[in-house]
């Protein structure tokens, strides 16, 4: 095995795939385009989905980059040898150009000739097949082919080999490509799905061939494409033998510094090895949410709410290694120096990032001693071990505690936390500083009674499910909500057909199921743009705008709304019709 660094990795990947016809493009930015989905692009993929769905990408039909990624979802694993909240996706595609065999072909050789892996230390799995789709045999055969044998290529059900993005998009079965430690089997079903360590995924091949709507329907793609995902911390780490993720040279720095800062090493136990992971892992990924062209701040909204969370755990784990005040930016230094050639925007925006790092440090070292004696008192005097909501917003409020973190800190003593009624104590602070009658007028409705406010919080997730279903480019005309019914008036040419409005509906429905509390945040115009919110912008660029967050819809308003999509009852349209030309009206009720 070639004993490759991150840059000489990164430089072979994108060598060996433009040899085979890729153009090289550059990573794009670390919060997604035009996407109220999600807040941070989660794959190299991610930004190249319309390309995926068709449309031409100026560049070729054979593209390949590094792409900086941020997956939250596994947040609780950082600590471990491999996950980390930020990570380079090295990757390559083929936009209805090459398929199976190329792909696989060329995943092989880049293992096994550019990097020396050993054919015997690769083991794979393909799709199973279920009832929408075949099991893959094609691309087992294409591996045995090339020397796996059958007993390293496992074939593995949908959640272990099919991807695709959480909401509607692009998707297909995947081959996943695994590194065998040479550990000994856990036992005898042990295969590349289990945790034991035997296997450690370094890359993934996904077949696109579908498109799955936004009420899980597959519909094959006109032409198939390649997407691959190769992890570099991963890579890094398994080509020079290491045991995790922080000894590469994108962490050594920057561990070795928080050491010597804590006077500690980080494999002195097991707590204080977890908190140095957590501290560099977190600060690494804020170096770059802050750094980014389209770079966030701490909030307590969407993607600056992320951060804050990231920041302030960093601050929390920190404590445990005894980290002084101030160590943010020192540890952040490293990670610009480290990056700042592969990232020109991380050198640019150095200042930046230092700079926000040090105001929200002074703002939460100075509440989190204090909104710790507040948690260990709540933690003594509560007799059924779950923390309501109302001194879960206090912590929040008062002490600038994410919700998850008191979620996190309560399961650490065998608590839970009522996050539900943190929502609605929430929204109540919320409510008492707005003047509501007067903005309910602003916002169509005949008034503020709870069964008004729920066709109200309906609405704006039929406003979304309208624009999922028939393009982003809608635009709401007007509304009028009384008690009874609310009536939507948009601009769209044409009447909507009976399938339409049943997909409409069931997506309301769907929002409702889930029982998500409903979000109000204050926020800037300008965040409120950024963060992907539709509504009318006609205030002032400095002026404080209400953003609610109801199921999938996020949305500047006045309110009042629900306070959880959960109240809402079955959602049915009544009536579409014509409201004058090129503006269709829909009547709905709850019932
Ligand atoms: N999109 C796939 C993944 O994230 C391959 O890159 O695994």
């Amino acid at each position: 095995m070639k004993k490759l660094n991150s840059a000489q990795l990164r430089a072979a990947y994108l060598e060996y795939f433009k040899s085979r016809g890729h153009a090289v493009i550059n990573t794009a930015s670390l919060i997604p385009e035009n996407d109220p989905t999600v807040l941070f692009t989660t794959a190299g993929m991610h930004p190249l989905v319309p390309y995926l769905l068709g449309q031409k990408h100026p560049a070729s039909t054979r593209l390949t980059d590094v792409q900086i990624c941020a997956r939250t979802g596994d947040i609780d694993e950082v600590g471990d040898a491999s996950h980390c909240t930020f990570f380079e996706m090295l990757g390559n595609w083929s936009l209805g150009d090459y398929f199976k065999k190329e792909s696989i072909s060329w995943s092989f050789g880049f293992l096994t000739e550019a990097l020396g892996i050993d054919v015997k230390r690769i083991a794979v799995s393909v799709f199973a097949g279920d009832e929408n789709c075949k099991r893959d045999d094609e691309s087992a055969k294409i591996w045995k082919s090339l020397g796996i044998p059958s007993s390293a290529i496992f074939f593995l059900p949908k959640e272990n080999n099919w991807w695709g993005l959480a909401g509607q998009g692009p998707c297909g079965p995947d081959t996943e490509i695994f590194i065998d430690t040479g550990k000994k089997k856990c036992g005898p079903d042990c295969s590349p799905a289990c945790n034991c360590g035997k296997y450690l995924e370094i890359w993934n091949n996904v077949f696109m061939q579908y498109f799955k709507d936004a009420n899980g329907k597959l519909t094959p793609l006109e032409k198939p494409n390649v997407d691959t995902g190769m992890g570099l911390e991963r890579t890094v780490c398994i080509l020079n033998g290491f045991k995790s993720v922080y000894e590469t040279d994108l962490f050594a720095d920057a561990v070795h510094k928080i050491e010597e800062l804590c006077n500690r090493r980080a494999d002195a136990d097991a707590l204080t090895q977890r908190s140095v992971r957590i501290v560099a892992d977190h600060i690494r990924t804020a170096v770059f949410m802050l750094g980014d062209v389209k770079g966030v701040t701490p909030s307590n909204v969407y993607q600056g709410y992320v951060l804050r969370r990231l920041l302030r755990r960093a601050i929390r784990f920190g404590r445990f290694i005894d980290l002084p005040n101030g160590a943010l930016q020192t540890v952040a230094a490293i990670y610009i120096e480290k990056y700042k050639d592969v990232y020109p925007f991380i050198a640019e925006n150095a200042e930046k990032i230092i700079s926000e790092l040090v105001k929200e440090e002074e703002k939460f070292a100075k509440t989190l001693v204090q909104g710790v004696k507040e948690f260990e008192k709540l933690v003594k005097y509560i007799p059924d071990k779950k923390i309501n909501g109302k001194s879960a917003f206090r912590l929040y409020d008062t002490y600038g505690f994410p919700l998850e973190m008191t979620v996190e800190m309560a399961e650490e003593v065998g608590f839970s936390v009522d996050t539900v009624g943190f929502a609605a104590a929430l929204e109540e602070h919320q409510n008492k500083s707005r003047v509501g009658a007067e903005q309910a007028f602003k916002g169509g409705l005949a008034d503020s009674s709870e069964t008004t406010a729920n066709l109200h919080s309906a609405t704006h997730m039929l406003h979304e499910a309208l624009r999922r279903v028939l393009g982003g480019e809608i635009k709401q005309r007007g509304s009028n909500i009384t008690a009874e019914r609310s009536r939507f008036d948009f601009e769209f040419g044409r009447p909507l057909t009976p399938e339409e409005i049943q997909t409409v509906e069931n997506l309301v429905n769907g929002e409702i199921k889930k029982a998500l509390p409903v979000i109000c945040a204050e926020t800037s115009v300008d965040e409120a743009k950024s963060s992907g919110a539709i509504g009318v912008f006609d205030n002032k660029y400095d002026e404080r705008v209400k953003v609610y967050t109801v199921g999938f819809s996020k949305e500047i308003c006045g309110g009042p709304h629900a306070a959880n999509t959960g109240d809402l009852g079955t959602f049915s349209i009544q009536k579409e019709q014509s409201s004058s030309a090129g503006v269709r009206r829909i009547y709905s009720v709850l019932k």
